[in-house]
């Protein structure tokens, strides 16, 4: 399946996104954990884009859906993806849609993950992630086994410079101001699935699973 995980930050969407992607062998392609990787390798993307991201702001989105076309190209996507964070504005999901079509793809959700904004302060303010393999905990919600070190791999947990209360707020700012008129676009299009984000991980996955079937 081809899918667009749509929603606020802090939603659950990359949690859900590697969940659901490990099970079904689809590309999870999330432009936040690309950015991130381009400022940890100290690319040119990645120069342009730290004082972007600890903002809560947006990369323009030429640069963005540049590198989006470059990987959906990628022979791993012809499986399956899940676009986690992508598109964010009414132009990426444009030109989205321009790069699809001239792959030969067809986009078959945009699956929109909704959920109280208190809940999402408290999720994202609350975030420990790996630096080593990109893993999501939460200090309360979903704690790592030994404070401070990944289950997974582990390597050292940290909070996100973007995961302040401050920017957090912004960043749902700027989500109501840029992204939220995505749910109407791809209502429009019939094919938007809701989802609804709150409860335990498992829950979210169950809904998930049950509005996505069995293909
Ligand atoms: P990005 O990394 O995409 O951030 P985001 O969309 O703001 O999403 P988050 O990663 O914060 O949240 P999420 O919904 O994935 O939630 P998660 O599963 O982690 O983007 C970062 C920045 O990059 C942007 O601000 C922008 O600057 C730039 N950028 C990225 N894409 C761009 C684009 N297309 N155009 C322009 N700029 C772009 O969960 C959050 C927390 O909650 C975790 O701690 C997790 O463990 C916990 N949690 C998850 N599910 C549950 C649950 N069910 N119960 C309890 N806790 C839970």
């Amino acid at each position: 399946m081809k899918l667009v995980f749509l929603g606020p930050p802090g939603a659950g969407k990359g949690t859900q996104a590697k969940l659901i992607a490990k099970q079904r062998s689809w590309a999870h392609i999330s432009t936040g954990d690309m950015l991130r990787a381009a400022v940890k390798a100290g690319t040119p993307l990645g120069l342009q884009a730290k004082t972007i991201m600890d903002r809560g702001e947006l990369i323009p989105d030429d640069l963005m859906c540049a590198v989006v076309a470059d990987r959906l190209g990628a022979a791993d996507c012809g499986q399956g993806f899940i676009l986690d964070g992508f598109p964010r504005t009414r132009v990426q999901a444009d030109r989205l849609d321009e790069t699809l079509a001239k792959l030969k793809m067809t986009l078959d959700r945009c699956v929109y993950f909704h959920i109280d904004t208190e809940v999402l302060v408290a999720r994202m303010t609350g975030r420990l992630t790996c630096r080593s393999c990109g893993a999501n905990f939460h200090v309360t919600a979903i704690p790592p086994k030994v404070a401070g070190i990944c289950d997974a791999c582990g390597g050292e947990l940290f909070q996100r410079d973007d995961d302040r209360e401050e920017t957090v707020r912004n960043r749902l700012q700027v989500y109501q101001r840029s992204t939220a008129e995505l749910i109407d676009f791809y209502a429009g299009k019939g094919n938007l699935l809701r989802v609804d984000a709150d409860g335990q991980v498992e829950e979210v996955a169950a809904r998930l699973a049950a509005g996505l079937g069995d293909s």
